[in-house]
């Protein structure tokens, strides 16, 4: 017995330098209430884990419903599994005293006192914890994918194309035109200008949103609705094309300046009918618009036209040799295989579509294919 008690007490004794130090009712209580210590942990624990299960039922949903799940909560549940874990390993290590205390003689004082002063130290954690959750967003919406969705990689700069580009560009900082129309033959490259103009456009900064719609033969109203909206990360609660377009308007008039591109226009758009505002509707929103008809282009009122021809001899090549995989060195240049690769290339008429098409299906073809080409 008394072996025991000085097994006890050893332990303690080395702590007696530190209690002189530190307030001592601090450490007292450490040691003595450490039961009440470990219980408070263990609650607060408890609410801990019932927060934390709340929170992920939010994400969850916040997940199936598309949405984007905050840094700051992803970092609090991180936080608040490892604080669970350490917290747990306390209270197991408060049950293992407490049974080893049933076979010894007298208790561990200086495991209960490290037990009391871990359980303290870990409930203020857990309370901290407590506090953040209050302050934290569960989930944002997508970010709109705008016109940053579009790509243009691949994307050649023509110098016949330089001209062009560059006059849009102006005319788009001009503020006596909003209704600016790039028009052209099909497959030329109005599409692919006009995504390149976006890109610009935005790196220069000259508008807030730049949004694009494809138009196309048969125009769907509420799909041009629909198209812009998600780039602007609109929702639509209205079921019908007029409330969509008051939505819309709504939203378009909200942003100080945007570019609205509509592509592929074969006939006069009502805007309105869309719920595009410009002109004194709206004088920060600028159109842009390709169509393959130069009438289209009047029609819509475009104050400045631009109309994209077929490439130089030069850029075809270049485009086809590119688009074929064809090797430009000399001695190549020489072989038959390559006069009849020129040809077939004159025979798509420097027009961009062609060229791609045609010189992405004979691409790594033998010989024998590039003949029946020109058949
Ligand atoms: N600058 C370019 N660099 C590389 N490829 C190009 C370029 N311009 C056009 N092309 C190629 O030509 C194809 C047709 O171009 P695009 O779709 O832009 O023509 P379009 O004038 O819009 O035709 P449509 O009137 O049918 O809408 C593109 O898919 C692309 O492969
Ligand atoms: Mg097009």
């Amino acid at each position: 017995m008394a072996t025991g008690l000085v097994g006890c007490v050893g332990p303690i004794v080395g702590k007696i330098g530190e209690f002189l130090m530190a307030p001592i009712g601090r450490h007292f209580s450490y040691l003595f209430s450490y039961k009440s210590k470990v219980k408070n942990l263990k609650e607060e624990v408890e609410k801990l884990d019932e927060k934390r299960g709340a929170m992920q039922l939010s994400v969850d949903e916040a997940k199936r419903n598309g949405k984007v799940i905050g840094p700051d909560v992803k970092g609090w549940l991180g936080r608040v599994d490892k604080c669970s874990e350490e917290a747990r390993e306390i209270l197991n290590d408060e049950v293992k005293e407490n049974r080893g205390c049933l076979y010894r003689w007298c208790p561990n004082l200086l495991l209960r006192y490290s037990l009391g002063k871990k359980a303290t130290k870990k409930a203020k954690e857990v309370a901290k914890l407590h506090e953040e959750r209050k302050m934290t967003e569960v989930a944002y919406n997508e970010p709109p994918p705008g016109i940053e969705s579009t790509s243009t990689e691949g994307i050649k700069v023509f110098e016949s194309r330089k001209l062009i580009m560059n006059g849009v560009m102006e005319a788009l900082k001009d503020d006596r035109f909003d209704m600016i129309a790039i028009c052209g033959m099909g497959g030329v490259g109005k599409t692919t200008m006009v995504k390149e103009v976006a890109k610009r456009a935005r790196e220069e900064k000259l508008f807030d949103e730049v949004v694009m719609a494809v138009v196309s033969q048969s125009p769907n109203e509420m799909k041009i609705q629909g198209e812009i909206g998600d780039k602007l990360g609109l929702k639509f609660e209205k079921e019908t094309k007029l409330g969509r377009a008051d939505q819309l308007r709504e939203r378009l008039r909200g942003t100080e300046r945007i570019l609205v591109i509509l592509d592929d226009v074969w006939k006069r758009l009502e805007l309105n009918d869309i719920g595009i505002p410009f002109g004194d509707g709206h004088r920060g929103c600028k159109i842009l618009l390709t169509s393959r008809f130069d009438h289209v282009c009047n029609d819509m009122n475009a104050q400045r036209k631009f109309t994209v021809e077929v490439l130089t001899k030069e850029e075809a090549w270049n485009l086809f040799e590119e688009m074929a995989g064809i090797s430009n060195d000399t001695s190549h240049t020489s072989t038959d295989l390559y006069m009849t690769q020129k040809k077939v290339a004159d025979e798509c008429g420097c027009l961009p579509i062609a060229i791609v098409t045609v010189a992405r299906a004979l691409k790594d073809k033998g010989r024998h294919s590039w003949n029946s080409a020109l058949l």
